[in-house]
């Protein structure tokens, strides 16, 4: 099954996408992350994103197009988290897919407003070691700022201030959220009330998947 995760900065795609992967056998693809681990590594492409990723801007589509090429599994349950993120985007996915007799079978649409989005994004603080996610008030760590899972100290993305944050919501609205139609014209998509409790988010995704298998 290829899901994949749409939905605006902060809207628990990530979250959701980790538990998934914990509880059932999805391999979890996260443009993000791929592009944070690039960055971090000084890779070419990191190189190249960072510029556009410190800003709030999206990477160009040819350099994430490229990467997922490189790093989509040909067999097994995959959850794309963050991407398509643009028309082109997911044009190129329906290709890449179709040479090899798959499809998108469902976009879980994780629908929150932007005023609870602002307050998850400034207070998310990341593991830099197990990339573990957590918020201040909603999922803190036991300790005061320390991972529960490995002991090392949390930190705040670079993206998550909030002048960025507003950066990237202005970015979701024109670029990102016209897929919502895109795919709902090919009847793909599955809107989810994510401002829901954590929980309450991951029931009403096992439910859609398990109407869809
Ligand atoms: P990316 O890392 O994909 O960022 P994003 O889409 O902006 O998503 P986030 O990771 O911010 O949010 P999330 O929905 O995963 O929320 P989370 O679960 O952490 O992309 C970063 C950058 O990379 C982009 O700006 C762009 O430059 C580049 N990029 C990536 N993909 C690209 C692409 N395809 N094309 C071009 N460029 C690309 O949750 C947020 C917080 O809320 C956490 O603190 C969490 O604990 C909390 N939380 C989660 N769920 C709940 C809940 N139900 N109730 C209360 N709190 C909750
Ligand atoms: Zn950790």
């Amino acid at each position: 099954m290829i899901l994949v995760f749409l939905g605006p900065p902060g809207a628990g795609k990530g979250t959701q996408a980790k538990r998934l992967v914990e509880e059932r056998r999805f391999v979890h693809l996260a443009t993000g992350d791929l592009l944070r681990s690039a960055v971090r590594n000084m890779t070419p492409l990191g190189m190249k994103a960072k510029e556009y990723m410190d800003r709030g801007d999206l990477v160009p589509d040819q350099l994430v197009i490229q990467m997922i090429e490189e790093a989509l599994p040909q067999e097994g349950d995959v959850i794309l988290d963050g991407f398509p993120r643009t028309i082109p985007q997911a044009q190129a996915l329906e290709n890449m897919l179709s040479s090899h007799g798959k499809k998108v079978d469902k976009v879980i649409f994780f629908d929150v407003e932007d005023s609870v989005l602002i307050e998850r994004l400034t207070g998310r603080r990341v593991c830099p070691n197990c990339g573990a996610v957590y918020h201040i008030k909603y999922n803190p760590p036991k300790e005061d700022e320390i991972c529960d899972r490995c002991g090392t100290k949390l930190i705040q993305r670079e993206d998550d201030r909030e002048d960025t944050v507003r950066r990237r919501l202005e970015v979701y609205r024109t670029q990102t959220a016209p897929l919502v139609d895109f795919y709902q014209k090919r009847n793909k998509l599955i809107i989810l009330d994510a401002s829901k409790p954590q929980d309450e988010v991951y029931a009403s995704i096992l439910k859609a998947i398990e109407d869809e298998s």
